[in-house]
């Protein structure tokens, strides 16, 4: 009998499968290289990713300036902990703060999103000297303990018992349903602007306004977990501050994926009055803030800025919207610049995978009839059409 060889492919997955902890379904797809909105795979298929490396690769797989600036920073020093000062970290530090909404004057540096939730949660717990925190139905805010027991979306409380006490659930957008939890015993109300995962699923002006003016009167913390929306990827820097939130600023916002083009990096960012409640010793993290990380963060924030990123995604969104009106089984467009989900009328499952199939990455949601699209905020118009194409030929 003559022996089967393997591919490359099958060898990697083998090997993936053997010595890794299961986590998620994966796409039959091992990446060798990226560049720009594209990834090449071990078997040298090249891939239009409109998924941007699961949120993260805002900048573009593998930039330029980002390469350069990890390569000088590798060269000279790759960490020290915060027990040091560091040029690195001081510049990225105010780079974020001067981006920031007015009233964000510091930062905390970590490692993932569901860490900077997990501090957020506890510098307003040490704010106000409570315990509650009201977050909503659709929320994705992690997977370490208090992360995933303010997060009640599908399975993930289960996944995450015994849940942290003291964690409320409002229904997203229906301010009546926040002013039944809120009081004068919460510490804190912590939402996604846009909630990525249930389907991109967006609330009106008015409701963070409302939301700004019961923690007014109460007292309590508004957080932003901005983890997606986040880096420029609504085409404003931020959400909080932004029109879409009626102008209104949370007194957290919680940062991670887009922030280090790939680097693992989590950040906050607070206001004086969270600031000042946080004493020597309360936080900390060895690796947050490291200097690889840093060297990173300044890179992406610079990357985006020199090449136009937040102003390209707000045109792709614009012509997306336009070009999708020709797509009849398409119902709506939800989301804001890069943070799109297409709703079809019936469930998309068997859309993501013939566009994967026709090599293009897509994401699913838990709404089975939202597609998501979170591309690189460098992606062209032109790969915009690759997808309508496809979509139309449906
Ligand atoms: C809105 C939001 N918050 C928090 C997280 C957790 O981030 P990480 O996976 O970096 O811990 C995610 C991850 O998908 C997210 O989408």
């Amino acid at each position: 009998m003559t022996p089967t060889i393997k591919t490359n492919f099958e060898i990697i997955v083998a090997s993936e499968e053997q010595f890794q902890v299961t986590t998620y379904a994966k796409m039959n797809i091992a990446v060798e290289r990226g560049e720009g909105t594209w990834i090449w795979t071990s078997e040298g298929e090249k891939y239009l990713d409109l998924y941007g490396g699961h949120a993260v690769c805002a900048t573009g797989h593998s930039h330029p300036r980002v390469i350069e600036a990890l390569k000088a920073q590798a060269e000279k020093v790759l960490f020290y902990s915060n027990l040091v000062y560091s040029d690195v970290r001081a510049k990225a530090a105010e780079k974020l703060v001067l981006i920031a909404p007015d009233n964000l004057t510091k930062v905390f540096f970590c490692n993932s999103g569901t860490e900077a939730n997990e501090n957020a949660m506890r510098m307003a717990r040490m704010a106000t000297k409570r315990e509650k925190i009201i977050t909503f139905s659709g929320g994705f805010h992690g997977r370490t303990a208090d992360s995933i027991s303010a997060t009640f979306l599908g399975k993930y409380r289960e996944i995450g018992r015994p849940n942290v006490p003291h964690h409320v659930c409002a229904e997203f957008g229906n301010i009546e349903s926040v002013r039944e939890l809120a009081d004068s015993e919460t510490a804190a109300i912590m939402l996604e602007p846009i909630q990525s995962m249930a389907g991109v699923t967006e609330a009106k002006p008015e409701f963070f306004r409302e939301l700004r003016e019961i923690c007014d009167e109460f007292g309590i913390m508004l957080i932003f977990d901005e983890v997606q929306t986040g880096i420029g990827r609504t085409g404003n820097w931020f959400f909080s501050g932004s029109e879409f939130a009626d102008g209104i600023e949370a007194d957290i916002i919680t940062l991670a994926k887009s922030l280090g083009s790939g680097v693992p990096v989590g950040a906050c960012l607070v206001n004086e009055k969270v600031s000042e409640s946080i004493k020597m010793n309360d936080l900390g993290t060895t690796f947050g803030g490291g200097m690889l990380a840093m060297a990173a963060v300044s890179a992406t924030l610079e990357a985006i800025e020199a090449d136009r990123m937040r102003e390209n995604i707000i045109e792709i969104e614009n012509y997306l919207r336009e070009r999708l009106r020709e797509i009849e089984s398409v119902k709506s467009l939800r989301g804001r610049g890069g943070l799109l989900g297409i709703e079809f009328n019936n469930n998309c499952k068997p859309i993501h995978e013939n566009l994967l199939g026709k090599k293009i990455i897509t994401g699913t949601s838990s709404n089975p009839n939202v597609l998501r699209l979170l591309p690189p905020l460098c992606v062209k118009k032109k790969e915009i059409d690759l997808l309508i194409d496809i979509l139309a030929a449906q």
